[in-house]
C-alpha cells in the first residue's frame, strides 16, 4: 500500500515537472520570438537574457546566468574576467555549439539559438567563426595545414574548381604571415604562434562576417601578440568583420575595443565604452582587474595597493540587483542604493 503510494506521488513529480517545463518553453518562446525587428544601424549581434546550464537536475551548474549585451556591425566588443566567469561558455553559445538554458541570442534580428532548419544554421557555421583559446588542442593533429585551412571550404563547396580552392587556402596562409610550403606540414612542426595563425587562416578563409576570438593571443608569447592583434585588425578594416573579444584581463584589450563587456561568475557586472570605463569605473570587481593592470613606473607599481573584490559587500538578498544603464551607454550592476550611488560617483567624478 505504502508503495502504491510512494509511485502514485513519483508519477504526479514527474508529471508536475513535466508541465512546468512546457510552460517555462510556452513562455521563453512568447518572450524571445524567432524574428525581432532589425534594420541597418542595429545591433548585428543581440545577447539577450541568456541562461546556459551545464547538466541536469541537482547535478546541474549555471555557468551564465541572465547575460545581456549588444555588438554593433564593425564593432570590437571585449569580453573580460577571470578564469571559469563563462567567458568561452558565452563564445560557443553564439557559433552554436552550447545551447541557452534560457534567453536567445539574435543575429541581425533571426534568432540564432535552438533548433533551426540545416540550411540556416550551416550558413551560419559559416558566417560567424570562432578562433578557439587553445592553438595547441584546437587543430586537427593527423591532418596537414592545406586540409585543416580547406576543411570549411570543402564543406561548404565555396570554390568552383580546385584552381580556386588552392588560390584561396594560399591566400589565406600567405595573409596570416606563414608561406604556401608550409601547407603540407604538420600542427606539431609548428610553434604556437604559428598555430595560432593557421586557426586564423582557418576562420578567415570562409569569408566571416563574425569572429569571435577566444583569448587568441594568451598563449602566446609577449614579442608575437602584437603580430597576431595587427593581423586581426588588420583583416577587420578591410573585410568590415564584427569582432567579441575574449580576454582575462584588461590591459590587453584597451587598444583594440569599442566596448568592454566585464563578467565575474557568469553575471554581466558591467558594460561601456573602453575610454569610459578606464575613466570612470564603477563595479568593485572591475576596480580590481583596473588595479592588476601593471604601471610602467616601477617605484608606482612597488607602491601599488591591489584592490580585491570582496563579493560579501553587495547585500542582495534585500534589494534585487539588475544591470542598469546609468547614461551614455554605461551600464552597472548593482542594486537600487547600489546604482544610486554609481551614478553619484559618475557624476561626481
Ligand atoms: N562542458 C562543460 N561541462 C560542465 N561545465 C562546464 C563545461 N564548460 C564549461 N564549464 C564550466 O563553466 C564555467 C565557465 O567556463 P568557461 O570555460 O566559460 O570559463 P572562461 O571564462 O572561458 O575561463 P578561462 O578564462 O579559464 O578560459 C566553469 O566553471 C567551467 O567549469
Ligand atoms: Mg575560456
Amino acid at each position: 500500500m505504502a508503495d502504491k503510494a510512494k509511485e502514485k506521488a513519483a508519477k504526479k513529480s514527474l508529471l508536475d515537472a513535466a508541465k512546468e517545463r512546457k510552460a517555462f518553453k510556452e513562455e521563453q518562446a512568447k518572450k524571445f520570438p524567432a524574428k525581432i525587428p532589425y534594420q541597418e544601424g542595429d545591433p548585428v549581434l543581440s545577447i539577450r537574457h541568456i541562461d546556459i546550464t551545464f547538466g541536469s537536475g541537482r547535478k546541474a551548474f549555471k555557468a551564465v546566468s541572465d547575460a545581456s549585451f549588444d555588438i554593433y556591425k564593425g564593432e570590437t566588443v571585449s569580453l573580460v574576467g577571470e578564469s571559469g566567469s563563462g567567458k568561452t561558455t558565452i563564445g560557443r553559445a553564439i557559433v552554436r555549439i552550447n545551447p541557452c538554458s534560457a534567453g536567445a541570442i539574435y543575429y541581425k534580428g533571426e534568432k540564432i539559438s535552438g533548433k533551426l532548419p540545416h540550411k540556416e544554421s550551416r550558413e551560419l557555421v559559416r558566417k560567424l567563426q570562432m578562433i578557439f583559446q587553445d592553438p595547441a588542442a584546437s587543430l586537427n593533429e593527423r591532418a596537414t595545414i592545406e586540409y585543416i585551412i580547406s576543411e570549411g571550404l570543402i564543406n561548404f563547396k565555396l570554390y568552383k574548381d580546385e584552381k580556386e580552392r588552392v588560390e584561396k587556402v594560399e591566400k589565406a596562409i600567405t595573409d596570416v604571415g606563414l608561406l604556401p610550403e608550409h601547407l603540407t606540414r604538420y600542427p606539431h612542426e609548428f610553434s604556437g604562434g604559428q598555430r595560432q595563425r593557421v586557426g586564423i587562416a582557418r576562420s578567415v578563409v570562409m569569408e566571416p562576417e563574425f569572429i569571435v576570438a577566444d583569448e587568441p593571443i594568451s598563449a602566446l608569447d609577449v614579442s608575437i601578440r602584437a603580430q597576431v592583434l595587427n593581423l586581426l585588425k588588420k583583416f577587420q578594416k578591410e573585410r568590415g568583420l564584427t569582432y567579441l573579444f575574449i580576454a582575462h584581463d584588461l590591459s590587453i584589450v584597451r587598444f583594440i575595443s569599442d566596448r568592454i563587456v566585464v563578467i565575474h561568475l557568469g553575471k554581466i557586472v558591467e558594460i561601456a565604452e573602453t575610454e569610459e570605463l578606464f575613466a570612470h569605473p564603477l563595479h568593485p570587481y572591475t576596480k580590481s582587474l583596473m588595479s592588476a593592470i601593471p604601471i610602467p613606473d616601477p617605484i608606482l607599481e612597488k607602491e601599488k595597493e591591489l584592490f580585491v573584490y570582496d563579493p560579501s559587500v553587495h547585500n542582495y538578498e534585500e534589494e534585487t540587483p539588475s544591470l542598469v544603464d546609468i547614461g551614455n551607454g554605461h551600464l552597472v550592476y548593482g542594486s537600487p542604493s547600489e546604482i544610486a550611488s554609481y551614478k553619484k560617483q559618475r557624476e561626481g567624478e
